[in-house]
């Protein structure tokens, strides 16, 4: 039977791979390199594909893709200069994570530092630790051997964070606070203000309010970034300057293993952008590596992730791609459309695919 010698021939040639190359590794089908980011990241994604077709490993290139993004403070939401929390600063958020041997660097609220993947992979490779945050991330970042302490402010995040001010700090991530319309101090609202009525029927329902004031395609966006390299390693990377006028010491989905990105060597990866408040909860890149593990197709598996957060937040706006080890991709995504980059030996260039909600 045709179809049968295939697959013996297949099975030969893999054993065949798998001897040459050992454990690590899963013979190059031709699939291989390839590179998925969150939104048209052009610019990233050649980067990223420049470096592992020359050769570099999938953790390399993640970090290349990812720097090129904060070099070109893709969208105003990576890098420096994007994104002023309430007190005007930009912090950053990074992660990278090696599919082979599961080891993650991240580094969150990161201040005065502009590179947050180098300084993610510093983590990862010289240190025992996963995730460093604040400004002991930036002195560990600077103490092996980036570039700061930097200014992270550009004149466009200083100018947004004027008129934010001048707009009475509308509009914010505070809630039950007082005061309600103007800007701090805040105070936790008591109990005599419930008595006055103010404690709101959605509140007493157990249902979320609906948050998408805060949420749009420039204010909430990651670089998330999956690459497979030539020898089939999977590595995957992510990288935000965070919300714009979140709260001082916030830390969103990005530097979180699980859930702005997945990867497993074994399976494939997956990468999300969108409302990092919510979507941390879920690790719904963790749930689109594991579904894949099962056997449910890239497509089905993304779908699943996000309607599961879907079901308990109706208003998040967020969004994941999956790819398997087949090279395989999809993305799903919920309240905006979204946009995933590829590149992949077959194609010419970086092709963007679209995906509806
Ligand atoms: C940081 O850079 C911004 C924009 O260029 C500038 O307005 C601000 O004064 C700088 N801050 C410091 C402390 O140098
Ligand atoms: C990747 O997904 C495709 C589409 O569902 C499937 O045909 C293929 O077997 C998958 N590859 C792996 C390695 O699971």
């Amino acid at each position: 039977m045709a179809i049968g010698s295939l697959s013996t021939t297949v099975l030969f040639l893999s054993t065949i791979f798998y001897m040459v190359l050992g454990d690590d590794a899963v013979g190059n089908s031709g699939q291989y390199p390839l590179v998925v980011s969150t939104w048209p990241f052009i610019e990233a994604v050649k980067a990223a594909w420049r470096a592992v077709d020359g050769g570099l490993s999938a953790v390399d290139a993640v970090v290349e893709g990812c720097s090129t993004c904060e070099e070109l403070r893709c969208d105003g939401t990576v890098g420096p200069g994007g994104s002023p929390d309430e007190n005007g600063e930009t912090t950053i958020d990074a992660m990278v994570m090696n599919g082979v041997t599961m080891e993650v660097g991240a580094v969150a609220a990161m201040r005065y530092v502009k590179d947050g993947i180098r300084a993610a992979r510093l983590v990862m490779q010289h240190t025992e630790h996963t995730l460093l945050v604040g400004e002991q991330a930036s002195v560990f970042a600077i103490s092996m051997g980036l570039p700061g302490p930097t200014n992270l402010s550009s004149s466009d995040s200083l100018e947004k964070w004027t008129k934010w001010k001048a707009n009475h700090c509308q509009p914010n991530f505070r809630k039950n606070v007082v005061p309600v319309d103007s800007c701090g101090p805040y105070h936790p609202k008591g109990i005599m203000d419930v008595n006055e009525g103010e404690c709101s029927k959605t509140n007493l329902m157990g249902v979320a309010e609906p948050r998408s004031s805060h949420i749009g395609p420039h204010n909430h966006d990651t670089i998330s970034m999956a690459v497979i390299d030539k020898m089939g390693r999977v590595a995957v990377g992510a990288s935000t300057n965070g919300a714009t006028y979140k709260i001082p010491g916030r830390v969103g989905d990005g530097p979180i293993a699980g859930s702005s990105a997945y990867a497993d060597s074994d399976v494939g990866a997956c990468g999300a952008t969108g409302d990092g408040d919510i979507m941390m909860r879920f690790l719904p890149c963790y749930q689109v590596v594991e579904s894949m593990r099962l056997g449910v197709e890239p497509r089905i598996a993304a779908k699943d992730a996000i309607s599961r957060i879907a079901r308990k937040f109706p208003d998040f706006v967020g969004a994941v791609f999956a790819v398997n080890k087949s090279g395989v991709h999809a993305g799903a995504c919920h309240g905006w459309t979204f946009q995933y980059s590829v590149r992949s030996p077959e194609m010419d260039d970086v092709e963007v695919f679209t995906v509806f909600p």
